[in-house]
């Protein structure tokens, strides 16, 4: 057993070695056309927008790809408020519609808490259902005898409601203590203002920002009466493990591998390191990814038929073990594949100096104005991040350079004299869209302020602490939630795992830049292009998203020797653009305020608690609401 241990270590080891020596050669300093690249199955095709001809130098565009996706979001948005139903009976209709089931019980109490509280999300449930499917399939009995399991794991606390009181424990070794983690405290407060109507049931609480559950593919579609035949299989799995992290016994990305379908990419046993499909050896091509716009956030992205991408993700390098059974745990957020139970993160419901726009730590009041906040015009025009160099683990080691904030520092870092293709109406308003090839090191001066603020987990990003700093701005001066708002971008990134400064980012007066792996509570409440824009996981379109809102800078128009050079100063810029980013920065600041509010949150999880009631309880038609 030893011996084969450390075997296998070495296997790993020697494997990471080999990647890393192919990293730092050739492919690794092709950045900008391979390793960056995200091809999203969400992404607009190329060919829909390619603007360049092949010889032709100045060959123009005549329709700008982003006000349609502006006009699209905002059709879209209206459509989904304009559907929702208005009254008890069309909303229980509504969920028959949708869920082929009667509402849980107290569905009309529910339908009360909401419309009193003015929430506007009445139908758009879908997450909760989509979370809860698998317990469907294993009886009332194995549910709860799961969650009675959450003592055997590591960083899971209870939220327990009895006699409509709810309590938050930390069980080890069946001791219970109080000493839960700040999420387990922030769903209990969630559910103060409608524990008395809930029946007793127990809730175990993720207290880690990582997603946990990761079921191999084959036993999800076990039937009932297989997985109860599996029942000490599954208590192996839950309480077996010694370790809460791997312990070089293993990763994230093994235990996701097996969640995929086999014959998919990632059930191979290696995986490419570089995607097949990926054709970016003619320069037009690469020229054109730049200019491709995001329709969404890769919450949908598929890693198994993608497995190469995985390494563009620290969360498949997390040290800490995933639980191979469905197990109830209620996380904030999910990748595709994992089988958490999405709850609103604890960031976005408390209020703290830290998480909280307008969050007066003194007066412990809440401030319509955040005392940092900035009149539109007086914000710089740049793209705006700080950050600590987390988001992944050492599992295996050696891999962070491709972290997700990793990239998106060195990027936007970049010196170089390497050309980035930048779009842009010349002269300014007009339709007749020109590119100009600039070099990076130039536009990221103009555009971009972004670094990390702390530097951790240095020891594995190849060639150590000097090459990170090397590669990446940091600047250690820290950061204020504040400073955000002094830009006009404020840009969202993953760490660990889902970012909990989104909420009071959407709150500001500045426009969002979003990407992510994960779906949360929210994500179908919120329309990417009207409340904030998208970003892909290469990042590359960010430049050309600058470029439409702000205008071209005076380096680019001068590579170009766009006719603005010759205009009036005050003529160069685009209104238009500035307009439509103000608009974002408004609708999202709207967003937050009638559709992110703690009390809508409060409404998703009421929601989520009843049907999680019926699940829990043995006679589940009797927990069906009856009118
Ligand atoms: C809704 O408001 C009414 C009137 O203010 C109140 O009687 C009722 O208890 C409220 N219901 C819920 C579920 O909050
Ligand atoms: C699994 O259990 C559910 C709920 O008890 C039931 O509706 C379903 O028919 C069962 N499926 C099988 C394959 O036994
Ligand atoms: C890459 O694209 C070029 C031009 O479209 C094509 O000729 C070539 O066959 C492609 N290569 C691969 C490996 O698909
Ligand atoms: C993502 O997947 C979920 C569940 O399969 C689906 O309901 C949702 O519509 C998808 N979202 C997008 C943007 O494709
Ligand atoms: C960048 O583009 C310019 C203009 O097309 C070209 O002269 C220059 O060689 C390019 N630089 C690099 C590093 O490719
Ligand atoms: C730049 O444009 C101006 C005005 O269109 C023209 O007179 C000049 O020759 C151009 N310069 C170069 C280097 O192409």
């Amino acid at each position: 057993m030893y011996e084969g241990l450390s075997g296998q270590k070495k296997g790993i080891l020697f494997f990471a070695a080999v990647v890393i020596v192919f990293m730092q050669g050739g492919l690794w300093s092709a950045r900008r056309h391979s390793v960056n690249n995200f091809p999203d199955d969400s992404l607009l095709p190329v060919t829909t927008y390619l603007p360049f001809g092949k010889s032709n130098a100045r060959p123009s565009v005549k329709e700008h790809p982003i006000p349609k996706l502006m006009a699209d979001a905002e059709a879209n948005y209206r459509q989904l408020l304009s559907r929702q139903s208005q009254t008890l009976e069309e909303a229980v209709r509504e969920y028959e519609r949708r869920y082929m089931r009667k509402p849980p019980r107290g569905f009309d109490d529910w339908w009360r808490f909401a419309r009193n509280n003015s929430v506007v999300m009445i139908d758009e449930y879908d997450n909760i259902d989509e979370d809860l499917a698998p317990f469907w399939e294993i009886s009332a009995e194995q549910l709860r005898w799961r969650a009675s399991l959450a003592g055997y794991l590591p960083f899971v606390d209870v939220v327990r409601v009895k006699d409509g009181k709810a309590i938050a424990v930390n069980i080890v070794d069946g001791e219970e203590s109080e000493a839960v983690s700040a999420r387990a405290k922030g769903f209990l407060s969630m559910l103060a203002n409608f524990q008395d109507r809930l029946p007793d049931l127990e809730f175990p609480i993720n207290a880690m920002a990582e997603g946990r559950i990761l079921v191999p593919w084959e036993r999800r579609v076990q039937s009932n009466t297989t997985l109860q035949r599996n029942i000490d299989a599954i208590r192996d799995e839950l309480s077996g493990n010694g370790y809460p992290d791997w312990h070089g016994e293993g990763t994230v990305w093994e235990a996701y591998r097996r969640t995929c379908e086999p014959g998919t990419a990632a059930r191979r046993l290696f995986s490419s390191f570089r995607a097949s499909s990926m054709n970016k050896t003619s320069q037009l091509a690469a020229r054109s990814e730049e200019f491709v716009f995001a329709r969404d956030t890769a919450g949908n992205y598929s890693f198994c038929t993608n497995a190469w991408a995985h390494y563009t993700q620290g969360h498949f390098f997390s040290d800490w073990r995933t639980i191979a059974a469905a197990f109830p745990m209620f996380s904030p957020a999910k990748a595709s594949g994992y089988l958490d139970i999405r709850i609103p993160s604890h960031y976005y419901y408390a209020q703290t100096r830290r998480y909280t726009y307008g969050w007066d730590p003194v007066n412990l009041q809440l401030k319509e104005v955040d005392d940092m906040e900035k009149p539109w015009d007086e914000k710089s025009d740049k793209v705006f991040w700080r950050g600590a160099s987390t988001g992944g683990g050492s599992s295996p080691p050696g891999f962070a350079a491709q972290y997700q904030r990793h990239r998106f520092v060195r990027l936007a870092s970049d010196q170089s004299s390497a050309n980035r293709t930048v779009v842009f109406a010349d002269p300014p308003g007009s339709t007749n869209y020109i590119y100009a090839d600039v070099p990076a090191g130039q536009l990221n001066e103009d555009m971009m302020d972004v670094a990390f603020v702390k530097v951790v987990g240095a020891e594995n990003y190849p060639g150590g602490l000097d090459a990170l700093v090397r590669a990446h701005r940091v600047d250690d001066g820290g950061v204020n939630l504040g400073d955000h708002w002094q830009h006009k971008y404020v840009v969202d990134l993953d760490g660990m795992g889902y970012s909990g400064r989104f909420f009071s980012f959407m709150e500001s007066d500045s426009a969002v830049l979003k990407a992510t792996v994960y779906r949360e509570f929210f994500s179908d409440w919120i329309q990417p292009w009207l409340h904030f824009i998208p970003l892909s996981q290469s990042y590359s379109e960010i430049y050309n998203i600058h470029a439409f809102f702000s205008g071209a800078t005076e380096s680019t128009l001068r590579v170009a020797n766009a006719t603005a050079l010759y205009m009036p100063a005050d003529k160069r810029k685009t209104i238009d653009g500035d307009r439509r980013l103000r608009r974002i920065a408004r609708a999202g600041k709207q967003w937050k305020r009638t559709i992110g509010r703690r009390v809508d949150m409060e409404a998703y999880v009421y929601r989520l608690c009843l049907e999680y009631a019926r699940l829990w309880s043995d006679d589940r038609d009797s927990m069906s609401f009856s009118p």
